[in-house]
Formats: C-alpha cells, structure tokens, sequence
C-alpha cells in the first residue's frame, strides 16, 4: 500500500468502514475485490448490502443519470451532489469520487483544492483519476494532501477523442509496455490501486502481477485483482450501445418500464388509488365540511 508515511492523515474513516490497507491484503490473499459504480443514496445502500468493497460515484454519472453523450461535460458540482448522496448511504464500501474533466487538469493545486472538496463536502474516501504523463505530478499532490488516490489507464472515456473513440488501448507490444510503464509510475506516485480499461488480458495481467497495488478491471480480462462495472449497465438500465465487457445481471428497466404502464393504466381506469391508499375523516366532521361548502359546492356545480 503505498500511502507516504509522511503524508498528513487521511480523513478518519467512519465506523464499520473497511480500511484501505485491507486492499493490498485482498490482492495478496488473491481475494477479488468488487467495485461498482453508484450515483444516489438507494444504490449506495444496496451496494453496500450486496457487499461491495468499493463504490465509484463514476464521471459514467454524465451519461447514465444525466442523459449526456460523453463523460466530458460532468462538472465538479454535479459530482458533489452524487457523491454525497452515494456516501450517505454507502457504510463499509469505501466511497471513491471521479475527478471530473477539467477539476484536474489544470495545476496541481487546482486538483488538490478539487480533491479536497470531494473529501470535505461530500464525505469521499478516496478519489480516481483518470490517465498517467501529466496526471502523476496530480496523484503526488493529492496523496501528499492525505487524500487517497486510484489511478485509470486503458480505455480513458475522458480523452476517449485523443484515443481515436472507445477503443480497446495496450493491443500492440509498444502501447502494452508504455501502458506497464504508466501503471508502474502511477503506483510510485502514490495510486492505491488502480482501474485497467479496455486493455488485454493478458496485458492486465502482466501488470497485476507486476504491482503491489491492486488492479480492478473492467474489459480486461479476469486476472486482474478486481473487477467493475457501471450500475446502469449490470443492471440493464442504459439504453446506449453496451461496450463488449458489459454484463447485464439484470434487466431492470424492463421491470421500470412494466411498473410505469401498470400505474398509467390505473390511473387512466380509475383503479388507482383503492380505499386502502386513501385517508377517510370522521363522519360528524364530514357533514360539517360538507354543510359549510355546501353553496360554493353549488356553485362549483353549475360552473361545470
Ligand atoms: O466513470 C466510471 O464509471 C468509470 C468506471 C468505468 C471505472 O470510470
């Protein structure tokens, strides 16, 4: 685990969490972790229910919440809102906060004061960025504030325009060592662990063994030390193109969508609400009601 010993002090970690450096000790007993995303309080609690180890207030939250078409236009108030819902209800999952486009890019202090927002305001544990090259200089600084830091390499939706689109990354021997290259300057930098996007697997592999940290993929290959998925897409309720690595447990918008027309129904047949969802009042008060209005009741009457 690779939080500096000088580093200031995390933020405490409430009650029942699970402690980071319990991470490293999953990937050394070659346990998987489980990582999934979560952008409300609902979700976070069934997560947390479901035993999830980690849970990621993903940038994702751009698309499958917020209807648009890339992850690029999440900003860092809409990632507030999320992530604090997510940590109220997430206990033992460690809550991770992706670094929107632009909160991170711009200096180290701007990413650190971001960083440190994500903490303070919105009770994270720990945040992720994405890439490796100017983003190293970013981890020092955020890990040298006490703030825990996961790393993200491969397929990187936010320079998904620089990558040629979504495409699978590290499927040449040249992108593959710069992509071990990456991972092992993101571990020295300080990333407690670090998401493998689109690569190979036997790529993720390499590097999974190469690290201490712990790897979590997501298109990329069962080796690694553990795996994620977006909330929307296991469960079946993005409607876009799913990406090869999506497995849909699920097909809950299938249930939405069932549910929504059952009640439009009722509603249009007049079946909803029966007698037991409606609020009645003692008789003697409904003849007084009833004699008081009784005039504008008329009146009402021959308006129609
Ligand atoms: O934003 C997100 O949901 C992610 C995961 C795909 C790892 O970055």
């Amino acid at each position: 685990m690779s939080i500096r010993p000088h580093a200031p002090a995390p933020a405490t970690p409430a009650p029942g969490k699970l402690p980071l450096t319990e991470l490293a000790e999953l990937k050394a007993r070659r346990q998987p972790i489980v990582m999934v995303t979560a952008y409300d309080a609902p979700g976070a609690r069934l997560a947390d229910e479901a035993g999830a180890d980690l849970v990621l207030v993903g940038d994702s939250a751009a698309m499958t919440v917020l209807g648009h078409d890339s992850t690029v236009p999440a900003t860092m108030d809409e990632m507030l809102i999320l992530t604090r819902a997510v940590t109220r209800g997430a206990r033992r999952p460690l809550v991770i906060a992706d670094m929107p486009f632009g909160s991170f890019q711009v200096s180290d202090e701007d990413s650190v004061r971001n960083a440190i927002r994500f903490v303070k305001e919105a009770g994270a544990d720990a945040v992720k960025l994405e890439g490796a090259g100017p983003t190293l200089s970013r981890v020092r600084a955020i890990v040298g504030a006490g703030i825990p830091v996961q790393g993200h390499i491969g397929l990187t939706p936010q320079s998904a325009t620089m990558l040629g689109g979504y495409k699978a990354q590290g499927r040449t021997a040249e992108k593959a060592i710069r992509l071990l290259d990456d991972a092992r300057s993101l571990e020295a930098a300080g990333c407690f662990s670090l998401v493998l996007e689109a690569v190979p697997a036997p790529v993720a592999r390499r590097i999974t063994a190469d690290l201490a940290i712990p790897t979590i993929g997501i298109g990329a290959g069962v080796e690694c030390d553990g795996q994620v998925l977006v909330w929307h897409d296991l469960l079946g309720l993005y409607q876009g193109h799913a990406a090869r690595f999506v497995k849909r447990y699920a097909e809950v918008g299938d249930t939405i969508r069932s549910a929504l027309e059952a009640f439009a129904a009722d509603v249009r047949e007049r079946r909803f609400p029966e007698e037991q969802h409606t609020y009645a009042m003692p008789d003697e008060e409904l003849v007084t009601f009833e004699a008081a209005t009784s005039d504008q009741r008329e009146q009402a009457d021959d308006r129609r």
